[in-house]
């Protein structure tokens, strides 16, 4: 299946790959097109660059889809049948509804979410960032609303983190462990904590680095609320497990030309497939732009155009020296990068579809960009043969 079946057919594309290789930019433009297409369409960012977030209508940090304005979109030209929503993640807001959606009553909910040690164990849990995206995700999938969703991924290192973060987060609130710090109460009514009792001190000081000075109480509080609430997380890691793994979705790798980068993305493949999670394909982005042989005639001819005071002497020859050495570093890192994407292909095995976009002179931050990167993503791209 190359990109366009893709989109068309999946419910659920999620890009993952190292830092900075443009998958936020390729969620956006994924999702532009499947708009285009006449699906409706979800994108949910992560880190987007304002630019980015303000062309998408998206800059305020909230949890809200938003409805990318048609008018925009046809003022880049484009006529779009479908619709394009986006949504800016909020992991902290994430875990807040998750929380009151799996606490059953409000009461419960509230005792939690006002709980200091809630707060303190929300922001200690940064990695939660990548199990809120696929929280989200599925919470979104789950209403129906949208044909398809393309879900931008965090810029996390260790691309376990985010295939394990369902498992990790209900492994920690995993029951047995809860129970140590759910406080018992003896015959004279005083309060005593099996983790008190089995490890000292030590626990506790280490726990009043993670929670700052949420009171003994407190802590206490916070862990027999979310007791009972362990085994409904748990289920949700294996629906969304499940979700993940099934027909409807396709991930994506997202990786530059560069050896190392390009190594990355082998090993996101492995775990991906490891997971037993359905891979679409490999896009590899800011590939530096094959000029070809460099046609000294064809430069003459440009020159033709210029005024004949201009057509000759040193300084023309200088510019077309530096031109000739410009073009020369281009064609040789364009080689490499060729030998790279071989590598790729022959190291991996994988025929299905490996999209090449060329690195732009400026940032792609606005619809017109993302138009520009689809003209490689799925089409006609005139600078680079693309994989047949
Ligand atoms: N093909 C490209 N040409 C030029 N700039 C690009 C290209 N792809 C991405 N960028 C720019 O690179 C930066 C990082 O892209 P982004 O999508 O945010 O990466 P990631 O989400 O993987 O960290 C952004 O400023 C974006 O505009
Ligand atoms: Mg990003």
């Amino acid at each position: 299946m190359n990109l366009s079946e893709l989109i068309e057919a999946r419910s659920l594309v999620v890009c993952c790959g190292s830092g900075g290789v443009g998958k936020t930019t390729a969620a956006a433009a994924i999702a532009l097109e499947g708009a285009r297409r006449g699906r409706k369409v979800l994108v949910l960012t992560i880190d987007p660059a304002r630019r980015l977030a303000n062309s998408l209508g998206v800059e305020e940090l909230n949890n809200v889809e938003r409805r990318v304005d048609p008018a925009r979109l046809e003022a880049a030209g484009i006529d779009v049948q479908g619709e394009l929503h986006a949504l800016m993640l909020d992991p902290k807001a994430t875990f807040d509804e998750l929380i009151k959606r799996l606490a059953g009553d409000g009461a419960r909910a509230k005792v939690i979410l006002e709980n200091t040690v809630y707060h303190q164990l929300t922001s200690a849990l940064a990695g939660t960032l990548e199990y809120m995206a696929v929280e989200k995700l599925y919470e979104l999938h789950g209403k129906g609303v949208y044909d398809l969703i393309v879900l931008d991924t965090p810029p996390t290192k260790n691309a376990l983190d985010f295939l394990d973060a369902p498992g990790k987060l209900s492994n920690f609130l995993d029951e047995r462990v809860i129970k140590w710090f759910i406080p018992e109460q003896d015959e004279d009514g005083t309060l005593r904590y099996k983790v008190v009792q089995k490890t000292g001190k030590l626990v506790w000081s280490v726990l009043g680095r993670v929670f700052g000075d949420a009171s003994l109480d407190e802590i206490g509080t916070f862990f027999a609320s979310i007791s009972g609430m362990t085994g409904a997380f748990r289920l949700r890691a294996v629906e969304i497990e499940k979700l993940l793994a099934s027909s409807e979705t396709s991930f994506i790798v997202v990786t530059s030309g560069d050896p190392t980068v390009i190594d990355d993305a082998m090993y996101f493949y492995r775990k991906i497939r490891e997971h037993r999670m359905p891979f679409g394909g490999f896009v590899v982005n800011r590939l530096s732009p094959d000029t070809g042989p460099i046609e000294h005639g064809l430069v003459a001819a440009d020159l033709g155009t210029l005024p004949e005071n201009l057509r000759e002497g040193p300084e023309v020859e200088n510019l077309l020296r530096k031109m000739e050495e410009g073009y020369t570093i281009l064609r040789k890192a364009s080689a490499i990068e060729g030998r790279t994407i071989e590598r790729l292909r022959t190291s991996t095995g994988f025929q299905g579809f490996i999209a090449r976009v060329p690195q732009f002179a400026h940032d792609i931050f606005d619809i017109p960009g993302l138009v520009l990167i689809n003209r490689y993503l799925f089409g006609e791209g005139d600078l680079l043969a693309r994989e047949a």
